[in-house]
C-alpha cells in the first residue's frame, strides 16, 4: 500500500493548555528544541509520505511560518557564520510544494477536520496523525503500520494504530474490538468513541495514527454528530469497517499524549534523556528531586 499524502489536523484550540496557548498553537509547544508539530512530520516523512496536509484554524498561522523558509534568519545565520544552525534549518525544510495548509472554520470534531482536507487528498488512500500524541520509537509508528501490512500482504484497507490503557482511562479514546489475527495487526470487531467503562469492548485505544481509503471522505460528508455533539472520525471509521477491510495495528514503543500537562512534561524528558548533550545534565537536576 503507497501513502503519499499525510493529514495532520492542527486546529484544536488547546484549552487544556492555557495560558500557554492563548497566542501561540497548541502544536507549536516543544518537546526539548522541535515543535510537537515538528515530531510528528517527522514520523510522517520517516514513513514516506510525501505530501504534508494541514488542517488549521484562526491563529495557527505560525504553523505555516514554521514550515516556510525563513529568510532573515537564513540571511543572519550566514553572515554570522554559523554553519551548524543553518544545516539543521535546511534538513527540516520541506520541498517546495510539499505542504498544503486549509482551515477547518468551524470546531465540529476530528471528523469534520479530515474531512476539510478531501480536495486535497483526492482520490487516493492517505495517513492521518494526531500530534497531541508522539509515538516514541525507530521505526517510527506509522512506518510501522505500513510494514505490518505489507508483510501481512494486506493491499486495500484501513487501519488504526491501538495501544492498551487502564480500563478507567477508556472513556477518554476511541476503542476497538479485537477479531482474527492477520500477521501482526487483527481485524477490528467494532469501535466506539469515548465509551464508558462498561461499553468499552477492550482496553485497546485509538492511538492518533491511522491509514485511510478515500471512500472515508463520503461518509463523513453526512455529518452526523457523534460523542460530545462532535462529527467523529470514529464513528465514520465504524461505517467504512461494513463495507471495507479494517485493521487494528499494536505498535512498539511508547506513546505520549502531549494534550495532557503530565504526558508532555513525561516526553520531554524521555526525548531529553535520549540526547547525548542534554542527558548527563537533567540526570543531575532530576536527582534532587527524586
Ligand atoms: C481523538 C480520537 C480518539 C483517539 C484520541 C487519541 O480524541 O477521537 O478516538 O483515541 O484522539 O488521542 P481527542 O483526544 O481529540 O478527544
Amino acid at each position: 500500500m503507497k501513502i503519499r499524502k499525510a493529514i495532520f489536523p492542527v486546529a484544536g484550540l488547546g484549552t487544556r493548555f492555557l495560558p500557554a496557548t492563548k497566542a501561540m498553537p497548541k502544536e507549536m509547544l516543544t518537546v526539548v528544541d522541535r515543535p510537537l508539530i515538528q515530531h510528528v512530520v517527522d514520523e510522517a516523512l520517516e514513513a514516506g509520505i510525501e505530501h504534508l496536509v494541514f488542517v488549521t484554524g484562526r491563529n495557527k498561522g505560525v504553523i505555516e511560518d514554521h514550515f516556510d523558509r525563513p529568510y532573515e534568519l537564513e540571511d543572519t545565520l550566514k553572515g554570522r557564520a554559523k554553519l551548524k544552525e543553518m544545516e539543521l534549518l535546511l534538513r527540516d525544510q520541506p520541498e517546495a510544494g510539499s505542504t498544503s495548509f486549509t482551515r477547518q472554520q468551524q470546531p465540529l470534531g476530528l471528523g469534520h477536520a479530515v474531512w476539510c482536507a478531501r480536495d486535497i487528498v483526492g482520490d487516493e488512500p492517505f495517513a492521518v496523525l494526531l500530534p497531541d500524541v508522539l509515538v516514541k520509537h525507530k521505526p517510527s509508528g506509522l512506518k510501522q503500520m505500513l510494514d505490518a501490512a505489507a508483510a501481512a500482504g494486506i493491499g486495500k484497507a484501513n487501519i488504526v494504530a491501538v495501544e492498551e490503557v487502564p480500563m478507567e482511562s477508556v472513556h477518554m479514546y476511541g476503542v476497538v474490538g479485537v477479531g482474527k489475527p492477520k500477521g501482526d495487526l487483527f481485524e477490528l470487531a467494532g469501535m466506539v468513541e469515548k465509551p464508558k467503562r462498561e461499553q468499552a469492548p477492550s482496553n485497546l485505544s485509538i492511538t492518533g495514527r491511522y491509514i485511510l481509503q478515500p471512500e472515508i471522505f463520503e461518509i463523513l460528508a453526512t455529518q452526523e454528530r457523534g460523542a460530545g455533539g462532535e462529527i467523529q472520525l470514529t464513528d465514520a471509521m465504524l461505517r467504512m469497517a461494513e463495507g471495507q477491510p479494517f485493521y487494528g495495528f499494536k505498535f512498539k514503543g511508547k506513546s505520549y499524549d502531549c494534550g495532557s500537562k503530565s504526558g508532555f512534561l513525561a516526553a520531554n524528558i524521555a526525548y531529553a534523556m535520549d540526547r547525548d548533550d542534554l542527558r548527563d545534565g537533567l540526570r543531575e537536576e532530576m536527582r534532587q528531586y527524586l
